[in-house]
């Protein structure tokens, strides 16, 4: 088991784990509160927060939107097996607890390949017969859709329910490509499934715009190498053919929110956002 530790990567730092670059799913757990990070982590999120000092409310924000989602999903859409592409660390709430607390027999498969997530989460995540876990690269769609966990452990005669939370922007290379991974994962899908993601948003132009250009770039100089922001059209082409739930394209801390907004988002709650879409 991993063992987190205060002053860096130690003794217990699993296999593939290079102690000098920042992991996206570490910082993710560093600003969720949990234990599976090291200094570089947290010194890499210290770095972003001086380009955009609410950074913490991206993965706040994005959380309870995918929490959100699930609950939607299971309780509204009747939706009982679930793909998590790019799951992360387990957390307080992670996907089965939460569908499962709707539909107990809810089926859910995680897939992440950083080496914390792969040697952590598995033990966590897999917490009842119910779940699974599969270590692989969810940007080589037929890698995850031939992988036998996920062909055996789900029903594709059945809906389903894709999630691609706060995943698609961390590819790296063509910028066209993430839109062609997308169709391929929906076009494998069952008639009547659902597609979640949440995705960095980039309103085009303007002041939140400038900021996310900043952000963008200081991402790029650091050891995570880049993240892309999309627009709100940029995003539409992530979910080919489907039919977006109400309210479409939607900053996340406006996706059907547990209660109205009352303060004005600040600049990171401006810059995130998500659509839930059906396959027809
Ligand atoms: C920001 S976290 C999001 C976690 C979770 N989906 C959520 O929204 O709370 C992004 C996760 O995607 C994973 N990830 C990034 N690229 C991946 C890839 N090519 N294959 C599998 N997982 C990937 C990272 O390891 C990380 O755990």
């Amino acid at each position: 088991m991993v063992v987190s530790s205060e002053a860096g990567a130690g003794a217990n730092t699993p296999v593939g784990v290079d102690p000098n670059r920042a992991s996206v799913a570490r910082m993710y757990d560093y600003i969720l509160g949990g234990k599976d990070h090291y200094q570089v982590d947290r010194d890499e999120v210290e770095r972003l927060r001086r380009v955009m000092p609410e950074v913490a409310d991206l993965a706040l924000e994005n959380r309870r939107y995918l929490i959100r989602v699930c609950r939607f999903l299971a309780e509204r859409a009747g939706i009982d097996q679930y793909l998590d592409c790019g799951s992360g660390l387990p957390t307080t709430e992670n996907v089965h607890q939460v569908v499962q607390r709707v539909e107990k027999l809810a089926k859910v498969v995680y897939v992440d390949n950083d080496p914390v997530v792969v040697a952590h989460g598995r033990a966590l995540l897999e917490e009842n017969d119910r779940t699974r876990f599969v270590a692989g690269d969810i940007f080589e769609p037929k890698s995850i859709l031939d992988h036998e966990v996920v062909r055996e452990h789900l029903d594709w005669t059945r809906p389903m329910a894709l999630l691609f939370v706060a995943t698609l922007h961390h590819f790296k290379g063509d910028r066209h490509r993430p839109a062609e991974i997308m169709r391929e994962y929906v076009d494998a899908l069952p008639s009547g499934s659902y597609v979640a993601i949440s995705h960095l948003f980039d309103p085009g132009e303007g002041a939140d715009h400038e900021t996310m250009a900043a952000f963008q770039e200081a991402v790029a100089r650091g050891s995570l190498g880049g993240a892309t922001a999309r627009t709100e059209e940029e995003i539409r082409e992530l979910l080919p053919g489907l039919e977006p739930v109400e309210p479409g394209v939607a900053l996340l801390a406006d996706w059907w929110p547990d209660g109205p907004n009352l303060k004005p988002l600040n600049a990171a709650q401006r810059l995130i956002a998500g659509v839930v879409a059906r396959k027809p």
